[in-house]
């Protein structure tokens, strides 16, 4: 599975890049509102910090010829660079017209399995169901992801990558790993909270005390 952030702080992305445990990123137009930044800038920051993974960029406008427009000067900005548009019928005919030029999208807000399988027709690389959302609002986020998994096993022709989104706590990554999503994208702070553990931590502290009694050192 692979490992998105979810965000638009550079220093967040450059905390974790060398983990090795970072594929890409992706930003919506609240994340980069809360950057404080122009999303030119800060989208190509991104992309130049992480230049072999896909760099998630999205639209605003919302009616086709406008999102276009938009679409053909941040996928400008760099090689690496994903459109995201939302599904409404506008984002899904930009969707198209991008995929079949060869430019990666991200087909976002989704929370649907109908909506997903448009979104496979219209030739998205990824479709981000938002889990965390849907749980918002008491509807199962979960179960919407394993809805459109065994919509698209049953299209192998499909290759649209699902992307689990608005993932909210540990316990939506281990489940979407166990159902076995493409990718998950993870706000940094959620990044942490994967790989502490109080067991882990007590175990380190009973493992130094026990060797600084031996007084030996791995020289
Ligand atoms: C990612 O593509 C989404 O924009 C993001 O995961 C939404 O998360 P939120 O629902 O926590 O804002």
């Amino acid at each position: 599975m692979k490992f998105f952030l979810d965000t638009a702080n550079i220093d967040e992305i450059k905390q974790w890049l060398p983990t090795g445990l970072i594929d890409g990123v992706t930003t919506n137009p609240s994340l980069i509102a809360k950057s404080g930044r122009q999303i030119k800038d800060v989208i190509a920051e991104i992309c130049r910090l992480i230049p072999e993974g896909d760099v998630s960029a999205e639209v605003t406008a919302t009616a086709y010829d406008d999102m276009m427009r938009e679409a053909n000067i941040l996928k400008a900005i760099a090689e690496n660079v994903v459109i995201k548009v939302p599904l409404t019928i506008d984002g899904l005919r930009t969707c198209k017209t991008l995929s079949d030029e060869g430019t990666g999208v991200n087909v976002t807000l989704c929370f649907t399995a109908n909506q997903a399988l448009l979104a496979a027709k219209a030739g998205a690389r990824y479709i981000s169901p938002f889990v965390g959302r849907l749980d918002d609002i008491s509807h199962n986020g979960l179960q919407l992801i394993q809805d459109i998994l065994t919509v698209y096993d049953n299209y192998p022709l499909f290759d649209t990558l699902v992307l689990g989104a608005s993932i909210r706590h540990p316990h939506h990554v281990a489940e979407c790993a166990r159902m076995g999503v493409d990718v998950v994208t993870l706000p940094a702070k959620l990044m942490t909270q994967l790989y502490q553990h109080p067991l882990t931590d007590a175990g380190i502290d009973i493992f130094m005390k026990d060797w600084a009694a031996t007084q030996q050192k791995i020289a």
